[in-house]
């Protein structure tokens, strides 16, 4: 496996690829759920690109940044592990030249759910995305549904600006319990663990009712802030339940249906999501 660090040389190692290239931008302290993409990447593409970089401007003032989890070495051996063909680990002062001052904003799905909880989330988010996919040039590029809203505004900037890729949504991956897998997870504490397994209950929750026939968008909303607000430790800050491709707030669920929710247990912030109904995807 390469290591690049530089726009240059990722360049210079693109342009001696041939056939297909998956891409799959993460910023690192990978997980199962990390390594799902890597291998459906691999197994539709000649050579696979992964990129490691905690990026500063999809954080807010006040948010994880300098405390997101780190672990560079690991990382690299576990996508050696894989046969990833390059990891692509550019340093700060590479994404981000002095001057910097050119923004992908997203308009309208970015401001509900997460932005409205973190204001220019998405355009940090959109802008790192669309630089990479500049650089990287890949065929196809892996995105997880745990991250259903960043998935679907990626979507919407690939399609709007005519981006020539393909995005591939690759279902959640969850702890025995139903946990899905997330970098934050590793802030929890062994009792907040135990809490958090309350989203995984309440998506279950959503997803009977529904298969139970409910279709009151509001009534499902309710009943999952009551099952949650059962839980000392969880701290509800939005539970949405919306139409899967414009993120509005549905009254009835009669198309495709996003739940997602996000929730603080003790200082961790969580978020999970299932679509109704369940066999579909976004
Ligand atoms: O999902 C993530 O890890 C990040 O938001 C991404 C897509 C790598 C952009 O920094």
């Amino acid at each position: 496996m390469k290591v690049v660090n530089s726009v240059a040389e990722m360049r210079a190692v693109r342009r001696g690829l041939t056939g297909a290239v998956g891409f799959v931008p993460t910023m690192g302290y990978l997980h199962e759920g990390h390594l799902a993409l890597v291998r459906r990447a691999r197994s539709e593409n000649e050579t696979v690109v992964v990129s490691i970089f905690v990026n500063p401007t999809q954080f807010g003032a006040g948010e994880d940044f300098e405390a997101y989890p780190r672990d560079p070495e690991r990382d690299l051996t576990l996508l050696d592990r894989e046969k990833v063909g390059v990891a692509f680990t550019p340093p700060a002062e590479e994404m981000y030249p002095a001057h910097f001052g050119t923004w992908v904003d997203v308009q309208q799905i970015t401001e509900r759910l997460e932005g409205a909880s973190r204001p220019h989330h998405f355009r940090g988010v959109a802008t790192v995305v669309a630089k990479l996919f500049n650089i990287v040039e890949p065929t196809r590029v892996y995105f997880g549904q745990k991250d259903a809203q960043q998935l679907i505004v990626i979507k919407r900037m690939v399609s709007d600006l005519n981006m020539n890729l393909e995005i591939v949504a690759v279902p959640t991956v969850r702890e025995p319990d139903g946990l899905a897998m997330s970098s934050r997870n590793t802030y929890l504490s062994p009792r907040e663990r135990q809490a958090a397994l309350v989203l995984w209950q309440a998506l279950g929750l959503a997803s009977q009712l529904w298969s139970e026939g409910e279709r009151d968008a509001h009534k499902i909303r309710q009943k999952i802030a009551a099952l949650i607000g059962s839980e000392p430790l969880a701290q509800i800050d939005y539970i949405s339940v919306a139409d899967a491709e414009s993120l509005e707030e549905l009254a009835e669920i009669s198309r495709l249906a996003l739940v997602s929710l996000a929730v603080r247990i003790g200082k961790t912030r969580l978020i999970d999501n299932i679509v109704l109904p369940s066999s579909e995807a976004l």
